[in-house]
């Protein structure tokens, strides 16, 4: 069975061919970083235009490294929500249209849901049940996963998410957007230790995490004097330093609890160096691992939307099918999906 994947709920427009017996056809991305980096962040109207301007190259760039045409496909996978409104209607759109025009199931997909199951793509997946790290500009939650479809919350972020708390932390220091991938570059350079940043809830003896604050915390350091660029990187390491080791704490915490030894980590902070150090030591402390999707799939894209879409279809969840009358959901808890 082939699925095709569309992404759409943020700045990237993904399209993937997914197909059950030979794994991932094709996959392409289109990220709008340049169009929004002039307004240091992403401008919601911007991005629904770009979603209607690339969709259908990516699908033929796809269906073309696929050797497939469009007949080929058996089933489309869209992200439903979470996300912007108008950008998940561009995608929910399409995806409609094309299934109703090649009379086959359109299937709504949960974004999360999407990144959570994304390391299952590799060679190397985990087996189910296991704890899952969702860290992405909106999510910083932890899961348990029991099978495709059953997710229970175990804690989440109580004001910011970690990527966002990367993405303002990387403005207060004068880095251009998206912040995360600019920050952990100049925290390389950096010492941590020499400003003293909180660990915000690392012994709140629960799973619940907050971020805020130590963007406070980094706007109080930065007042203090004025910033060198040595200053901006220890800062900056500092920052990576206390986000890293609170998400650390809590991830093992929660396979402790659970006594599970497989640690999926997904989302875009996912693809953060010093993260997956901290991760990969702590869980060969406890006997455990961790496992990352493909480095180019932790960002959004349509492959995992494909194949969670997929692996719904496998399970027999047709009756999410929508033919035409479709709904996107910009707040959609994961842990409400059936
Ligand atoms: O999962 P994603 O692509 O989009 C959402 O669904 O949010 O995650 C994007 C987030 C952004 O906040 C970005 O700054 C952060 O992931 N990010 C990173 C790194 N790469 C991306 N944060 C820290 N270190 C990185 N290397
Ligand atoms: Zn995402």
């Amino acid at each position: 069975m082939k699925v095709l994947g569309i992404e759409s709920s943020c700045d990237e427009t993904g399209v993937a061919l997914y197909d059950t017996e030979r794994g991932l056809l094709g996959h392409a991305v289109h990220t709008q970083v340049a169009m929004h980096a002039a307004y240091g962040g992403v401008v919601p109207e911007l991005a629904s235009r770009d979603h209607v301007r690339r969709l259908i190259p990516l699908l033929e760039r796809v269906l073309a490294d696929a050797g497939c045409t469009r007949h080929d496909i058996d089933a489309i996978a869209y992200t439903a929500g979470p996300g912007l409104a108008g950008a998940l209607l561009v995608g929910a759109s399409f995806a409609e249209a094309l299934a109703l025009a090649l009379d086959i199931p359109a299937l709504p997909v949960h974004h999360l849901e999407g990144h959570l199951l994304s390391p299952l793509l590799g060679i190397d997946a985990p087996n189910f049940p296991f704890i899952a790290l969702l860290v992405s500009g909106g999510h910083t939650q932890l899961m348990r996963v029991t099978r495709v479809g059953a997710y229970q919350l175990l804690g989440e972020s109580l004001d910011d998410a970690a990527g966002e708390a990367f993405d303002k932390t990387a403005k207060l220091l004068g880095l251009g957007y998206p912040g995360g991938p600019a920050l952990a570059k100049l925290a390389e350079s950096g010492r941590p230790g020499r400003y003293k940043l909180p660990r915000p809830m690392l012994n709140s003896g629960d799973l619940s995490f907050s971020f805020s604050g130590l963007k406070t915390a980094v706007l109080t350091a930065a007042r203090a004097h004025e910033l060198t660029e040595a200053d901006r990187a220890d800062l900056a390491a500092e920052f990576q330093e206390a986000v890293t080791e609170v998400l650390a704490a809590k991830a093992v915490a929660a396979c402790r609890q659970h006594r599970l030894s497989s640690l999926v980590v997904a989302g875009g902070v996912g693809a953060n160096r010093r993260l997956r150090q901290r991760l990969d030591e702590a869980m060969a402390k406890i006997g455990g691992r961790v496992f990352y999707p493909e480095l180019e799939l932790c960002t959004d894209n349509g492959a995992m939307i494909a194949f969670a879409g997929s692996q719904r279809l496998l399970q027999g969840d047709v009756a999410d099918s929508t033919r035409g009358a479709f709904v996107v959901r910009p707040r959609w808890p994961l842990d409400q999906l059936s």
